[in-house]
C-alpha cells in the first residue's frame, strides 16, 4: 500500500482517528516550544487595526485562535481547512475562548481558496504545507489571495531531518524514513522554497531555523510517534511487531530518562512584489 500523509487525507480517516488528530493539534499547541515557534515571527502577520490575515491549513485553529488571542492583534484572523470535522472544532474552541468576533473559519482547499485576489494583509501557512498534495498551486493560491506588498509567511519541518535515537542504528534509520514517508507528503518542501519563491512574485526577506529537541524526556514527540507509528503498519512501510517493538523501545527510553529525538524547524517571512 502506498504511504498516505494523515493530514493529506484527513476526509478519508474515521471519527476515532480525526478525534486523535484534533487532541494532537491541541496539545502540540500548546507545547512550550512550538508556542515559542509561533510566537518568533507571530507580530510579522499582525495585519493591524481593521487587516485582514487568513491562515490556509489552519485545522482546529490553534494558530489561527492564538494570533487573535495577541493582546496586540485588531484584525480579523480567517481560517480555511480541508476538514469539515476541525472547523467545527475551531468555531467550537473559538466560542470557549470568547474570541469568537475576531475569528472567521471557513471549509476549503489550499489549491483553490475561494477569496478574492488580494483580499488579505498577511497570508501563513503552519505546518500545512508539508502536508498538500502539490506545495506549488498552494503556494500560488496563497500569493493570489494576498495583497501586494502584503507579508506571507511559511513554517513548517525540514522532516527529512526529523530522527528518533535507537541503539540499532540501521533500525533506526529504516524506522526514521517510514515515519516521516507514513506522516508528510512533503518532506523535503522547506528546502525547495527559498528556490520557488521568486517565480510567485515573492521575496523573501527573513528565514531562520529551529532545532526542536527532546533529551531525557519526550513530550512533542512523544505525541507525534504514538499518533502516527501506526500509520507506517497501514502504509505497509514495515511490518507491525516491527513498529511496535520500535514504538515501546521509544516509550522505554522515555520511562528511563535516555530518550532522544530530534528535528529541523524553518520560518519564512517573504513579501510579495
Ligand atoms: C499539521 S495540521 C496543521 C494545522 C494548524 N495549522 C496547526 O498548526 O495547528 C495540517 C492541516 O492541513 C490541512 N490540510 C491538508 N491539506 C489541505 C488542503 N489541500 N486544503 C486545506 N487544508 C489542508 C489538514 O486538514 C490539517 O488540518
Amino acid at each position: 500500500m502506498v504511504a498516505r500523509d494523515p493530514h493529506r487525507f484527513v476526509n478519508e480517516l474515521d471519527k476515532t482517528a480525526v478525534d486523535r488528530l484534533v487532541a494532537r493539534l491541541e496539545s502540540r499547541a500548546k507545547d512550550k516550544v512550538f508556542t515559542r515557534l509561533f510566537d518568533k515571527y507571530a507580530d510579522r502577520i499582525n495585519p493591524g487595526p481593521s487587516g485582514r490575515v487568513l491562515e490556509v491549513g489552519c485545522g482546529t485553529g490553534a494558530t489561527t485562535r492564538a494570533l487573535a488571542r495577541r493582546g496586540v492583534f485588531s484584525g480579523k484572523a480567517v481560517g480555511v481547512d480541508q476538514s469539515v470535522h476541525f472547523i467545527q472544532a475551531a468555531r467550537q474552541f473559538a466560542l470557549d475562548e470568547g474570541i469568537a468576533r475576531k475569528v472567521d473559519f471557513h471549509v476549503g482547499d489550499a489549491h483553490g481558496l475561494d477569496f478574492p485576489d488580494g483580499s488579505f494583509d498577511a497570508v501563513f501557512a503552519h505546518t500545512l504545507i508539508s502536508h498538500v498534495t502539490d506545495p506549488a498551486a498552494v503556494l500560488r493560491e496563497m500569493v493570489r489571495v494576498l495583497r501586494p506588498g502584503g507579508t506571507l509567511a511559511i513554517f513548517d519541518g525540514d522532516y527529512a531531518s526529523m530522527t528518533y535515537g535507537h541503539p540499532d542504528h540501521e533500525l533506526g534509520h529504516k524506522m526514521d524514513v517510514a515515519l516521516v514517508t507514513a506522516s508528510f507528503n512533503n518532506p523535503r518542501i522547506m528546502r525547495d522554497l527559498p528556490r520557488l519563491m521568486p517565480d510567485f512574485g515573492l521575496k523573501l526577506q527573513e528565514a531562520w531555523g529551529d532545532a526542536v529537541v527532546e533529551v531525557g524526556s519526550g513530550s512533542y514527540f512523544k505525541s507525534f510517534v504514538e499518533t502516527y507509528a501506526p500509520y507506517i503498519i497501514k502504509a505497509g512501510l514495515a511490518p507491525a511487531d516491527t513498529v511496535d517493538t520500535w514504538l515501546a523501545a521509544q516509550q522505554e527510553s522515555m520511562a528511563a530518562g535516555t530518550f532522544f529525538a530530534a528535528c529541523t524547524y524553518y520560518t519564512y517571512i517573504a513579501q510579495r512584489c
